[in-house]
């Protein structure tokens, strides 16, 4: 499955670790040129390497994405490289999870600073030259925490319902540059997600409940590559998935 793959430029924030590393990883052996960001620059150099001693194409660029000039260099240098830029993974993000009566209100501006504005700054960095393109697609990552909130993740679920909500205001206002967009809500999947969590008894039972249900980054990855293998003409707008043994 290499069509609408092989050959696309793709742009992934959040790519040192969990689900932007095996995307990039799976998208990389199918063809795609891969230019990756995040913090840890030093992963993303292994990473890179690692890509191209397997005949890939990389990039790899030191990121904040709460830096809005930082994320815009990170586009900017895919298409000074490649000449374009076709997808968008806005993928970064953090869940450090804790009941609200607990009061982490730098935590929740964390959130907000990385899950939302960083998606925000994403599609402010991409959109111009998919504009000029007259083509591009945008891959947002939300959460089953985007489809239901509880007690203990109000914040988090708030920032990914946020995602959900820029992603369908964006996918109805760029019908004229034939720009597609999707969303991914995933459920539990096997990364470095829950070490984000400070509360001992909360990353307690989280890293219980990962152990017991999380799946494999790949099944993520495989889900971008569905998205972005259909026919131009066929926007994939929102996937949902979950371990199968997860109930919520
Ligand atoms: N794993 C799950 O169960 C699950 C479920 C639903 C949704 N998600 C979402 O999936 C996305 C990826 O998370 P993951 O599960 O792969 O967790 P992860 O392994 O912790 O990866 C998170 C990535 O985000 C990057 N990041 C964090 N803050 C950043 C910043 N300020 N600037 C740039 N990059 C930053 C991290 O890189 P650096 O630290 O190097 O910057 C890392 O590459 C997140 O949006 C998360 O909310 C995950």
């Amino acid at each position: 499955m290499t069509e609408g793959i092989k050959d696309k430029i793709v742009v992934v924030t959040g790519a040192s670790s969990g689900l932007g590393e095996a995307t990039a990883r799976l998208l990389s052996a199918q063809g795609a040129t891969v230019v990756l960001g995040a913090r840890r620059a030093d992963r993303l150099q292994v990473l890179a390497k690692d890509l191209e001693a397997r005949g890939g194409k990389a990039l790899a660029l030191a990121t904040d994405v709460t830096r809005r000039e930082q994320i815009k260099a990170l586009v900017d240098s895919a298409v000074q490289a490649y000449g374009r830029i076709d997808v968008m993974i806005n993928n970064a993000g953090l869940m450090p999870q804790a009941p609200l009566e607990q009061l982490k209100i730098d935590e929740w501006d964390r959130m907000i600073d990385v899950n939302i504005k960083g998606v925000m700054y994403g599609i402010a960095a991409a959109l111009p030259h998919m504009q000029r393109q007259r083509a591009g697609h945008f891959i947002n990552v939300s959460s089953a925490a985007g489809h239901r909130v509880g007690p203990g993740f109000a914040v988090y679920a708030a920032t990914k319902y946020a995602v959900r909500a820029l992603s369908e205001g964006l996918r109805q206002e760029v019908k004229p540059y034939n720009i597609r967009t999707t969303v991914i809500s995933p459920g539990a999947v096997d990364t470095e997600l829950p070490d984000t969590i400070t509360d001992p008894e909360v990353a307690e039972a989280m890293h219980k409940f990962y152990d017991e249900v999380a799946i494999p980054a790949d099944s993520f990855a495989r889900a971008v590559a569905y998205a972005m293998s259909q026919p131009e003409e066929v926007d994939i707008n929102e996937i949902l998935f979950r371990p199968t043994r997860q109930d919520f």
